[in-house]
C-alpha cells in the first residue's frame, strides 16, 4: 500500500495520471489590412467639406524619389510642411551659404497641385547648425535677423504659414526655455524674430508652435499668455499644438477643446501641426490598439472641427514607413497609412471627424 501510495504522489507531484498540456494561448489574429491608399477617397475631400486644411510633413528627397510617398502625398493632403528641410541647419550649414534646395523642392510639389505649404521653422533650439553657438550676442543678433530676413524673404508669397518660433516655452518651469536665442538675445528674441518674418513676408500667417501644451496645464497657459502678449502687439496671427500623442495618456479632450477655444477667442488661427497618436503603451492585442488609435484621432481631431478657427491639422508624416515618432523613439507605427501604405482604422477616425460622424 505504502509503494503505491508513494506511486501516486509521484504521479500527481511531476503532473502524471490526469496530464493536461498547457494550453498554448491562441495568437491574436492579426488585424485585416486596410484598402490601399489609392483606394480611398481623399482624406484632403473630407477636410474641405468641414472647411479645414489637411496635410503632412514632408521630405523633399522622398517627394522626388518615391512615387508611392508623393502619389499618397498629393491625393489625400492639401497643406504640406517641411518636415526637416526649411530649418536653420540645412538652409545655413555654413554661415552666409544658404541652401534652399530641399525646400524649393516641396514647394514647387505643392504649388503643382495646388496645395498650400507651411515654412517649418525660422528660429528653434535644435537643427541648429554648430557655428551658431559660437558667435558673441553681437553677432548672433547679426546672424539671427539676416536668417530671418533672407529665408522669409526667400519664400515670400510662397508659404501659406510660418512656424516662426518653435518651443521656446520651458517644459518644466514657468517661461522660456533657456536657448541659445534667450541667452545671446534675451528673452524679447521671440517678438523680435515675428517683427523680422512679418516685415519679410507681410502675407504670411505667422504661428508660434509648441508642443506639451495641448490641453489646459501650466505649460499651455504660458504658450496663452506668449501669444496673447504678441497678439496684442500685433505680431502673431497662429498657434501650433503639435499634438504628439500617446493613446495611452493623453490630455482630456474637453481640456484641449477648451484650450484651442481660448486661444481661437485671443483672434488667431489655431492648428494641430505635428499629430501623431502612439499606441505602443496601449493594452492589448494589435487589433485593439489600433481601435484606440483611431478613436484618439478621431476625438483629437474633432475638437479642431469644433473651433471654427482651428484651421488645419498636420500629421508628422502620413505613413509608418517614415515616422520621426519610429525613428526617435522606438516603433510605434503613430500614424495614418502603414507601412505599405494601407489606410489605417487611424485614417478613417480622421475623415469620420472632418464629417462629424
Ligand atoms: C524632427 C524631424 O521629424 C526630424 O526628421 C529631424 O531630424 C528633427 O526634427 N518637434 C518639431 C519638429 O517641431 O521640427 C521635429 O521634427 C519633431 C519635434
Amino acid at each position: 500500500m505504502f509503494l503505491a501510495g508513494t506511486l501516486l504522489l509521484a504521479l500527481a507531484a511531476c503532473g502524471g495520471g490526469g496530464y493536461e498540456p498547457t494550453p498554448v494561448p491562441t495568437p491574436a489574429p492579426t488585424p485585416t489590412p486596410g484598402p490601399s491608399w489609392s483606394d480611398v477617397a481623399p482624406l484632403r475631400d473630407a477636410a474641405a467639406q468641414a472647411g479645414r486644411l489637411v496635410g503632412a510633413a514632408v521630405l523633399s528627397s522622398l517627394l522626388g524619389s518615391d512615387a508611392t510617398y508623393s502619389g499618397a502625398a498629393g491625393r489625400h493632403f492639401n497643406y504640406l510642411t517641411a518636415e526637416y528641410e526649411m530649418k536653420w541647419d540645412p538652409v545655413q550649414r555654413v554661415q552666409g551659404q544658404y541652401d534652399f534646395s530641399g525646400g524649393d523642392a516641396i514647394v514647387a510639389f505643392a504649388e503643382s497641385r495646388g496645395m498650400r505649404v507651411k515654412g517649418h521653422a525660422l528660429v528653434w533650439h535644435q537643427a541648429l547648425p554648430d557655428w551658431v553657438a559660437s558667435l558673441s550676442p553681437p553677432e548672433l543678433r547679426i546672424a539671427f535677423e539676416d536668417h530671418i530676413r533672407t529665408v522669409a524673404g526667400h519664400y515670400r508669397r510662397r508659404v501659406h504659414a510660418w512656424d516662426v518660433v518653435n518651443e521656446a516655452i520651458d517644459d518644466s518651469q514657468a517661461g522660456l526655455r533657456s536657448t541659445v536665442f534667450s541667452r545671446g538675445l534675451g528673452p524679447d528674441y521671440v517678438a523680435e524674430a515675428f517683427r523680422l518674418a512679418r516685415k519679410a513676408d507681410p502675407d504670411a500667417q505667422l504661428i508660434y508652435n509648441d508642443y506639451g501644451g495641448e490641453g489646459q496645464n501650466r505649460k499651455s497657459n504660458d504658450i496663452y499668455a506668449l501669444v496673447k502678449d504678441l497678439k496684442e502687439k500685433g505680431l502673431v496671427d497662429g498657434v501650433g499644438l503639435q499634438m504628439h500623442l500617446s493613446a495611452a495618456s493623453f490630455p482630456a479632450v474637453a481640456d484641449i477643446r477648451a484650450n484651442i477655444q481660448r486661444l481661437a477667442d485671443l483672434g488667431l488661427q489655431v492648428n494641430l501641426s505635428e499629430m501623431d497618436v502612439r499606441v505602443r503603451d496601449v493594452a492589448g492585442d494589435a487589433a485593439t490598439k489600433l481601435q484606440r488609435q483611431r478613436q484618439v484621432y478621431r476625438d483629437v481631431v474633432g475638437a479642431c472641427v469644433a473651433v471654427p478657427r482651428c484651421e488645419a491639422v498636420t500629421f508628422w508624416g502620413f505613413t509608418d514607413a517614415h515616422s520621426w515618432v519610429d525613428a526617435t523613439f522606438g516603433a510605434d507605427d503613430p500614424l495614418l497609412f502603414d507601412e505599405q501604405y494601407r489606410a489605417k482604422a487611424a485614417f478613417f477616425g480622421v475623415e469620420d471627424a472632418f464629417f462629424g460622424r
